[in-house]
């Protein structure tokens, strides 16, 4: 709506920088903010750098802004930063929120990441301003930023058998764009919280097999050992944090946990999720040049 000002935290990370091409692409304004100094490939208009430990920068950046659309990266201090952001938003004005938080809080609620995504959730909750939580199921593009396959076409992950659902992050920035829009034009949802999920569930198995159909390569999936796995992590420096969270993620994974599937998506963005084969032909050329890059 005319008149709107809308602030994307996270802006430059793996949802914000979609959030913000959505914007870029039909007009809209939005003030990106980021956190590292070296402004990303991504062209914004109007940015800010900003530290989720500071308050000042954070009220600064909001000053004279309506709408705020939330990514905190997991870490220890994730609620810390998410009262830093309900000050600093509540302070200068802002009525209205889209945070991205994860299935995990209804799925495994007793994973330690679970409990701070809730702990941020019940800060936003409580605030004076209004808004929607968004608890995607796990990103598609988690094969690109987190576990892509080896060069040799190798998925090495302790997942076991394990069913799990996964959203395309371009749908999950669609849906928190459509929503700031419309509550930007005084909409009323039916409920604060949705769980968005993809088209189905699927096993790294399924994975491999979509991977070798749509880019014409023979992927493998290997099974790794979680203890292993964890004991690897620990001898690379990982921090025991992220040790502690990747561990009983997996261990959710391995019991189904995340085989979970709504229908809340579709109602937001008004059209079937994109599934897996679709995220593996859009992508192609990133796997294929992680193939060739490599041999
Ligand atoms: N991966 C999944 O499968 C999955 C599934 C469901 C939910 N989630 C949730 O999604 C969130 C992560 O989203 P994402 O993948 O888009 O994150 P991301 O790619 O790691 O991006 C994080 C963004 O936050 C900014 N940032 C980091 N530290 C900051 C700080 N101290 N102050 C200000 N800005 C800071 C980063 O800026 P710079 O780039 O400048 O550092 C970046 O723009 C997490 O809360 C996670 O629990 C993830």
């Amino acid at each position: 709506m005319k008149g709107t000002k809308t602030l994307i935290l996270g802006a430059s990370g793996t949802v914000g920088s979609h959030v913000m091409k959505l914007y870029h692409e039909s007009g809209e304004y939005a003030r990106a903010a980021f956190h590292k100094e070296e402004v990303p490939d991504q062209a914004y208009d109007d940015f800010v750098l900003i530290d989720y430990d500071e308050v000042d920068g954070l009220l600064e950046a909001a000053d004279g802004f309506n709408q705020v659309f939330v990514v905190i990266p997991d870490s220890p201090s994730m609620a810390m930063h998410a009262r830093h952001i309900v000050q600093a938003c509540e302070a200068s004005g802002v009525c209205h929120y889209v945070v991205i938080s994860g299935a995990g809080v209804e799925l495994s609620p007793h994973n330690v990441v679970s409990q701070r995504l809730q702990a941020m959730e019940t800060l936003f909750e409580n605030s004076n301003m209004n808004g929607i939580i968004l608890r995607p199921v796990f990103f598609m593009q988690n094969f690109i930023n987190h576990f892509p396959p080896t060069p040799e076409c190798k998925i090495i992950q302790p997942m076991g058998s394990g069913k799990v659902n996964y959203i395309d992050v371009r749908d999950v920035a669609l849906a928190s764009y459509q929503v700031l829009i419309q509550l930007s034009q005084g909409e009323k949802f039916e409920k604060n919280v949705w769980c968005i999920t993809g088209d189905k569930s699927y096993t790294v198995d399924d994975i491999v097999d979509i991977f070798s159909a749509k880019h014409q390569s023979a992927y493998e999936y290997i099974d790794a050992d979680l203890e292993q796995v964890i004991q690897k992590m620990k001898s690379k420096g990982l921090p025991q944090w992220r040790v502690q969270m990747l561990s009983e993620i997996y261990q959710s994974i391995q019991q189904n946990h995340y085989d979970h599937h709504t229908s809340d998506l579709m109602r937001l963005i008004n059209r079937d999720p994109r599934t897996f084969c679709d995220f593996a032909l859009d992508y192609k050329s990133f796997f294929i040049n992680n193939y060739q890059l490599n041999h």
